[in-house]
């Protein structure tokens, strides 16, 4: 298959760790006959440096070229008081980006891996075969609601909006991938305090199951239970399913999990067009950037979601996925995996790191 592939590096370890990943997806094409035509592009404070803009319009038209997006990471917390709030990379570039080009469906697996459990900091026996997919709506909710402040300085609001049909989407597509895995849906709300809201949610998801998909499990949880129940008995959960908000607290707490926000990757799909932007689930991290030590796995395993969504090459995702698993396996690490002075873990460079997946393929 030929696609048209740009990538957005941004800001922070987003060069850093998608220098290293290209090597990985071009190697990855010419192994399973692939043809992709790799464009880049600016993005974040790394195009503001260029066009005093986080979001310019030769970027803009790049995308809308494009089949797909490798994304980096943006945003620099240090530099957000030098330009105006309208001008942050968050605001200006990332949930327009999303929004646009109808990026509802964002998915976040974690999984501890076989093997691996001393990864996690949760006990062997808790962590072992988690497995948790989480389905975060990404174009509505919170993120997108109306927002107000009182122009005394009194109080200010951030609505949480959701339409019938933003639920629906992102429900069906979790009861979907529910019937080809068999796996479990959980349905994150807050239905118990949030009349409105928490209510519609649980009231929306409940009827979409019992008119067309009363096949597949589906169960509920609240999200403070839930953010408990993650930590203590994770692997009775498999699909969760959750709003904008929701989705991106508890995808961060699920990577703890998994031992570091460096190994989640994220795929974000258009369901009506199948256009796929792909990125590592962490930040931008700061307290790291341009010192080699950023672990490339996110972004690594991200364009494996590249091969599994965009390429429709399953083959493909799962061979890159198995080849970071046997890397892992045979004890190299980047610092944020490092567990203790005593242990026998290799620890490498992002670079090197990469090298070691690129040598493998
Ligand atoms: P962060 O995710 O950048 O970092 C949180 C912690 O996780 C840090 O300790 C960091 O070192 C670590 N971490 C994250 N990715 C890692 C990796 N690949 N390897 C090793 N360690 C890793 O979150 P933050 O510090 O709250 O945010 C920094 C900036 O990034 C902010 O401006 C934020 O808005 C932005 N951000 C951007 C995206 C995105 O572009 N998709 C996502 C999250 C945060
Ligand atoms: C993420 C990030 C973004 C979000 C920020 C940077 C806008 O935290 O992708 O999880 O909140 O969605
Ligand atoms: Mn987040």
């Amino acid at each position: 298959m030929e696609k048209n592939i740009l990538c957005l590096a941004g800001d922070g370890i987003g060069p850093e760790i998608m220098d290293v990943t290209i090597p990985i997806v071009e190697k990855m094409c010419q192994k399973f006959n692939h043809v992709i035509n790799l464009d880049k592009g600016l993005v974040g404070y790394a195009a503001y440096d260029e066009h005093e803009d986080t979001m310019p319009e030769v970027t803009w038209e790049k995308i809308k070229k494009s089949d797909g997006i490798l994304f980096g990471s943006v945003g620099l917390p240090d530099r957000d008081a030098q330009v105006a709030p309208e001008m942050r990379p968050e605001k200006r570039a990332l949930l327009p980006l999303r929004k646009e080009m109808g990026l509802s469906i964002n998915i976040r697996p974690i999984s501890v891996y076989a093997g691996l459990e001393n990864l996690s900091p949760l006990s062997d026996e808790i962590a072992k075969g988690v497995n948790l997919t989480f389905l975060r709506e990404l174009n509505s909710g919170m993120y997108f609601g109306k927002r107000q402040s009182d122009p005394d300085g009194k109080w200010a609001s951030d609505e949480c909006y959701y339409a019938k049909d933003e639920i629906e989407r992102i429900a069906r597509f979790a009861f979907e991938l529910s019937r080809q895995t068999g796996q479990k849906v959980t349905s994150i709300d807050k239905a118990n305090v949030l009349n409105a809201i928490g209510v519609f949610w649980r009231d929306t998801v409940v009827a979409l199951h019992e008119k067309e998909f009363s096949d597949v499990e589906l169960d509920h949880c609240l999200v403070d239970a839930f953010n408990l129940y993650m930590f203590t008995k994770p692997s009775e959960y498999k699909i969760v399913l959750t709003s904008n908000m929701y989705g991106d607290i508890l995808s961060d707490g699920a990577a703890g999990i998994a031992g570091s926000l460096g190994l989640l990757p994220s795929a974000s799909i258009n369901p009506d067009n199948g256009f796929c932007l792909y990125e590592p689930s962490g930040g931008t991290a700061p307290d790291i950037a341009g010192q080699n030590k950023a672990n490339p796995i996110a972004m690594i395993l991200s364009s494996a979601l590249l091969f599994r969504h965009t390429y429709k090459d399953e083959k493909a995702a799962s061979h890159l996925e198995k080849i970071v698993q046997n890397v892992l396996a045979e004890g190299y690490r980047t610092g944020d995996l490092a567990r203790s002075e005593t242990s026998s873990d290799k620890i490498l460079g992002t670079k090197e790191f990469a090298q070691a997946i690129l040598k493998s393929i």
